[in-house]
């Protein structure tokens, strides 16, 4: 059954209290919503993540991280590896956000390392894709997409492939409060979800979450949500207000 998320991505912001405090202000709106709810996921910086995932035990949200070294261990100083990720009580971890692969110049081979080094130590992946602005002007954005999965992702067994979310995320939209068009968003999603099946097959296509992101707030959540190929979403500045962030995850039907 493909599974519904909506997941925050804080990114680098909020020092250790902050974060805290956003962390037991969503699982208080959680915990007191009664409408079915979807997974629910908060990315946050490395330091936070030992801290929020005790504060969000025996809750329905899970907490990852935003970024893993492509190796266990080792002298390299300042990484964190999956396993010191998985050993904070993290669950998940995105993989190949468009701000690691433009400003800190991580490949496509790079990612699939990564991405590796993440399922091996038990840990689930978000892995984003998506076009920049002048690819989708010149119409490239479908094989921008298609070359992004197939060198960094598609290499993986499809065991492997079933921890996997795709996450779409048009880098023209994010933090820019430009959004893809509902029928963007929709025809991009059914374009990746038709890679996956001629890949994978129909059956694992089917089971597979993709979430857009790029400006999705509360006000433009629902009309993102209701296509059929959207399954959630990966929020970044909007997840860093407790009950904006509370209005997306309502706004997923379930
Ligand atoms: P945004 O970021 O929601 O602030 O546009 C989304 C993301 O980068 O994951």
């Amino acid at each position: 059954m493909r599974k519904k998320i909506v997941a925050g991505n804080w990114k680098m912001n909020l020092n250790l209290n902050e974060g805290f405090d956003l962390a037991g202000s969503v699982l208080k709106m959680v915990n007191a919503e009664k409408s079915k709810l979807p997974g629910v996921i908060l990315c946050t910086p490395f330091i936070h993540l030992s801290g929020v995932s005790r504060i969000i035990s025996n809750s329905i949200i899970e907490t990852g991280a935003q970024n893993c070294s492509p190796v266990k261990s080792g002298a390299f100083t300042g990484e964190i590896s999956a396993p010191m990720i998985k050993s904070t009580g993290a669950t998940w971890t995105i993989i190949g956000h468009s701000e690691r692969r433009a400003l800190f110049c991580e490949s496509d081979e790079l990612l699939l390392r990564k991405t590796n080094a993440a399922l091996e130590a038990g840990l689930k992946v978000i892995f984003c894709c998506g076009e920049v602005l002048h690819e989708r002007e010149s119409l490239k954005h479908f094989s921008t997409v298609e070359s992004q999965l197939a060198d960094g992702l598609f290499k993986l067994e499809a065991e492997q492939f079933a921890q996997v979310v795709i996450a779409y995320e048009p880098v023209w939209a994010i933090g820019t409060g430009v959004t893809a068009s509902p029928d963007q968003a929709q025809e991009m999603h059914a374009f990746i979800r038709k890679l996956v099946a001629a890949r994978y097959g129909e059956a694992i296509a089917d089971d597979t979450t993709i979430l857009y992101g790029g400006s999705c707030k509360g006000s433009n959540a629902a009309e993102l949500f209701r296509n059929k190929d959207v399954d959630g979403g990966l929020i970044g500045g909007a997840s860093l207000n407790a009950s904006e962030f509370l209005t997306i995850i309502t706004a997923l039907k379930v």
